[in-house]
């Protein structure tokens, strides 16, 4: 007699069962002259934020909250945090060999590893090790965010603009550990399981809402910010929006990304190309953002069209449902 299959229950509630590993060996044949540096890539940057995840979890336990007493190139009081999120992509990223070259908001210069010649790829690895590091204190949610580009071992000058950009993605520290990617076939969601030490994917394809009515800025700059931003949030409170700003770029996109919305970070009177960093952060928000169908840009331009002028540059940054990214434009131009 013929047995019946029995019914199996979804694991972790999603359909098919795929770790962040199987889904970049799945994705290689996309790439022509795959040789596996991509994955080998992404497998640092999982096993590098798995680590960062761990030693956030245990703040205060460990001493690792605090400032080390030096500053960053930005004038920033550098946390124990940022350069131990640092120290850890650095060790892990410059043993993979597709690796050529590292750039980090906690270092001054580019780094340049592996500088042997050979066949296969070569990548740039652009990196905000902790994002949002006003949070740390009080247990808030911080990130991690990183940009890929193929590069010439050779060529010293590696900056090109985001558009140029192989993959890139985020990693929010929140009350679950969510590691955001594409590598330029739409947007992909992976949870950490703390307890097999896996990243699961979650969700495929995710779609940007073409309208959210909440919008994510620091309003207590506002009497700084060009006259058309200040209308534009005027709009939105007569138009009964609520707003949300955590104050890690991160979280705030992320809240963006899933229910839609407006993020900014517009230049204010004390610091006219805004705050945020064009390689490091404003780049592979922006390919994310528009991989998922919103917009990216500065007020004037789209940001992956911006030619970089600097490892450490700053940008205007504006990210979000292309609904609401027109009514700020419509404001801006007014
Ligand atoms: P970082 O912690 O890497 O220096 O970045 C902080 C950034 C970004 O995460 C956030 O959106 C913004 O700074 C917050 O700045 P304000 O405190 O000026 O709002
Ligand atoms: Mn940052
Ligand atoms: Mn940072």
């Amino acid at each position: 007699m013929a047995s019946t299959a029995r019914n199996i229950e979804p694991i972790f509630g999603c359909s098919s069962f795929m770790t962040l590993q199987t889904h970049m060996l799945a994705d290689e044949h996309r790439f022509r002259d795959a040789n596996g540096a991509l994955s080998w890539i992404i497998s640092a940057l999982a096993i590098s934020t798995k680590t960062i995840s761990a030693r956030l979890k245990r703040a205060r336990l460990e001493d690792v909250l605090g400032e080390v007493g030096r500053d960053n190139i930005h004038g920033e009081h550098q946390q124990k945090l940022d350069v131990i999120a640092n120290d850890v992509l650095v060790q892990v990223l410059r043993g993979r060999d597709g690796v050529a070259v590292l750039g980090s908001e906690e270092a001054d210069d580019l780094l340049f590893v592996n500088t042997r010649t050979g066949d296969g790829d070569r990548y740039a690895v652009l990196f905000d090790p902790l994002d949002g590091t006003s949070n740390l204190d009080v247990a808030g949610p911080v990130g991690t965010i990183f940009s890929i580009f193929k590069t010439e071992p050779s060529n010293v000058d590696c900056l090109h603009p985001g558009a140029q950009q192989i993959a890139a993605g985020y990693v929010l520290y929140g009350s679950s550990t969510i590691f955001v990617l594409t590598t330029g076939a739409g947007v992909h969601m992976f949870v950490l399981d703390p307890s097999i030490g896996a990243y699961i994917r979650v969700e495929e394809s995710i779609c940007v809402p073409k309208f959210g009515a909440t919008y994510s800025i620091n309003e207590a700059n506002a009497a700084g910010f060009p006259r058309g931003y200040r209308r534009y949030l005027q709009q939105c409170r007569d138009e009964g929006f609520s707003s949300r700003y955590v104050g890690a770029m991160v979280a705030d996109v992320h809240r963006v990304l899933l229910t839609g919305g407006i993020f900014m970070y517009p230049p204010t009177q004390k610091s006219p190309e805004g705050k945020l960093r064009l390689m490091y952060e404003a780049n592979p928000m922006a390919m994310i953002i528009e991989q998922a169908g919103g917009v990216a840009t500065t007020g004037c331009e789209r940001i992956l069209d911006l030619r970089p002028t600097g490892l450490h540059q700053r940008v205007p940054v504006i990210l979000g449902s292309p609904d609401n990214v027109t009514d700020l434009k419509e404001c801006l131009s007014e």
